[in-house]
Parts: structure tokens; C-alpha cells; sequence
């Protein structure tokens, strides 16, 4: 029987796409020089989608797709992925949730760390020379200050079991206090970036939470406050964040992600007081190997008919 058709929106490491190839039809959207005619030649037989967290699928891809049975992405982010339309479509959507947790939290420490502490800075210094003719400023400690968590779920729960580690307190904000938690609730963003030093954005991504951290958000964080971002670049007002870097209405931000991944918003380059990372929470070997399993195990159990491991839709 003829494999599968797989459409793949983006690229996956080197290391599933032999596994891939050898389970299905896999047809690479991102290699095509012309993709409109790519799409015209492969959209009528996919019969799957394998996406990534940043690039989802669109409500237009769903639709051009008459034989689409299920879409896998690649993180377990799915705003990006038109839900609605897949459900109306009958279409199984899946991610890969848990695997990446840990990571995610650790790079969320990396972040705040990396920005209190001046470790690029501190490099750069020492690599300039700049260190023989003088010190490198001096940083800010990360034990004894709040930390605010926008978004208590699995991966906000992972931040916040890290924070005792630290010696910081903690808050957090989201719909409901969680049973279980030591750690001060805050009914709303505004109230959380006002008990926060640091306030960390962990909700998911999609309409509910876009620009939930505003210009009020920002402002009741404060002109010491450090903003970081391990989320989605919606969640956050990008016009109101540039415009309080430049106001100095916060301290500074640690981000690694943006509203226009890759092509950022230039005007977040010329501040030193922010910390950019390339959208690699996630980006370990160990992490990206089980989310790629997490994918082919999903693909594999939609085709042999058995129930889905991680499904959303
Ligand atoms: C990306 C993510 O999917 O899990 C998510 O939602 O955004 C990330 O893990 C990853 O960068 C792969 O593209």
C-alpha cells in the first residue's frame, strides 16, 4: 500500500527524518523554491500535516487539504494551529506536552540569570580585552526577590518548583488559585507584575492571551522589574514592551520569543538591558529527540487506528 502523504510545514532535526521517510510520504514545504506550485501538487493527497509549535497550520492550509486526517506539531504549543477549523474538519490535532517541560523551566532560569547577572556582557568583556581596563558592572541578585509566574500550568508549575532552589518568593497569576501551592495568588497580570521583581510569561499562547501583559502590566512591574518571555511573543503588547524599554518604565527583558519570529522587531536590538534568545527553550538534544519521538508515535498511532497519545483535538 502507498505510505501515507506528510506534509511538512517545517524542519525537523536530521535524526527523524529518516524514521519519517520511512513510514510516509513526506513532502517538504520548506524546501520549495515555488511553494504555491508545491502546494497545488501536494495538498490534495496529504493525508497528515507535521508542523512546529511557531508555525502551526492555517485555517487555508486546513482547507486546501481534502484529505487531511490529523495535524502533529512539533511543540506543544498549538496557537498557531487553527483548531477550530481542524475540529470542524473532523481533523485530529496533536503536540507534545510534558516532554519539553523541564527545559523550557531551566531556560527560564537561563533567562533571568543570563540577564541579572550579565553573562553575555560578562563574556563579551572578557573576549574584548575590555576586562584589563576595567571590571564589568555590577549585577543583581536573583535570591531574596519575587517571582511572578503568569501562568501556573505545567510548564509555570516547573518554574515555580525551581524557584525555592533559588531562594525567591513566589506569585502567580491565573484563572483560579491551584490547590497545592505555596506561593501568593494573584487574581490578574497587573497585580502579579506589582508583587513581582521578575515576572515570567508561562501561559499559553492564542486569543485569550494576546497582549495580556499590556502597558499597565509593564508599568505596575516597574522601572527595576525584568519581564521574560518563555511563552509566545503575543502574550505580550510588543509596542507597549519597546515603548517601556524606552521609557525606562521597566529594568530590562529576557526573551526568547517574539511576535515575528525570525524577523524580529529591529527596535529591540539597539537595547542592552535585553537578553534575546532565538526562540530555544526547548532546545536540547534530549528534549527535541522525545518531542520528534512524541510526533512519530502520534502519526504511527493515528495510522495503525489505535488512540492518540498526546491529542488535542
Ligand atoms: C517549538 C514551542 O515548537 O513547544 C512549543 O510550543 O514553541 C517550541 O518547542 C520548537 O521551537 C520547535 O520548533
Amino acid at each position: 500500500m502507498a505510505k501515507p502523504v506528510v506534509l511538512m510545514v517545517g524542519a525537523y532535526p536530521e535524526w527523524d527524518m529518516a524514521p519519517l521517510e520511512a513510514a510516509y510520504d513526506v513532502r517538504k514545504l520548506w524546501l520549495a523554491a515555488d511553494k504555491e506550485a508545491f502546494l497545488a501538487a501536494t495538498t490534495p493527497q496529504a493525508r497528515a500535516i507535521a508542523t512546529r509549535g511557531e508555525l502551526g497550520a492555517s485555517a487555508a492550509l486546513i482547507d486546501r487539504c481534502p484529505k487531511l486526517e490529523i495535524i502533529a506539531c512539533y511543540g506543544v504549543g498549538v496557537d498557531a494551529i487553527d483548531l477550530k477549523r481542524a475540529k470542524e474538519r473532523g481533523v485530529r490535532v496533536t503536540n507534545t506536552p510534558d516532554v519539553l517541560t523541564e527545559d523550557v523551566a531551566d531556560f527560564a532560569f537561563a533567562l533571568i540569570l543570563g540577564h541579572l547577572r550579565k553573562v553575555v556582557a560578562g563574556d563579551a568583556h572578557v573576549r574584548s580585552g575590555a576586562w584589563r581596563s576595567g571590571n564589568l558592572p555590577l549585577g543583581v541578585s536573583l535570591s531574596g526577590k519575587t517571582l511572578g509566574v503568569l501562568g501556573l500550568g505545567r510548564i509555570g508549575r516547573a518554574i515555580a518548583r525551581r524557584a525555592q532552589g533559588f531562594g525567591v518568593k513566589l506569585a502567580y497569576c491565573d484563572v483560579a488559585p491551584a490547590a497545592g501551592v505555596d506561593a501568593a495568588y494573584c487574581a490578574d497580570p497587573v497585580s502579579l507584575a506589582r508583587a513581582s521583581d521578575i515576572l515570567v510569561a508561562a501561559v499559553s499562547g492564542g486569543e485569550a492571551t494576546r497582549g495580556m501583559v499590556n502597558a499597565a502590566v509593564l508599568d505596575a512591574l516597574g522601572p527595576s522589574g525584568l519581564f521574560v518571555n518563555v511563552s509566545r511573543g503575543s502574550v505580550v503588547d510588543e509596542a507597549a514592551l519597546i515603548d517601556a524599554l524606552a521609557r525606562g518604565r521597566i529594568g530590562g527583558a529576557a526573551l526568547d520569543v517574539f511576535l515575528n519570529e525570525p524577523a524580529i522587531d529591529p527596535r529591540l536590538l539597539a537595547f542592552d538591558n535585553v537578553l534575546l534568545e532565538p526562540h530555544q527553550s526547548s532546545g536540547t538534544v534530549e528534549t527535541r529527540k522525545a518531542m520528534g519521538k512524541l510526533v512519530r508515535d502520534n502519526l504511527e498511532a493515528h495510522f495503525a487506528g489505535r488512540p492518540l497519545v498526546t491529542p488535542v483535538v
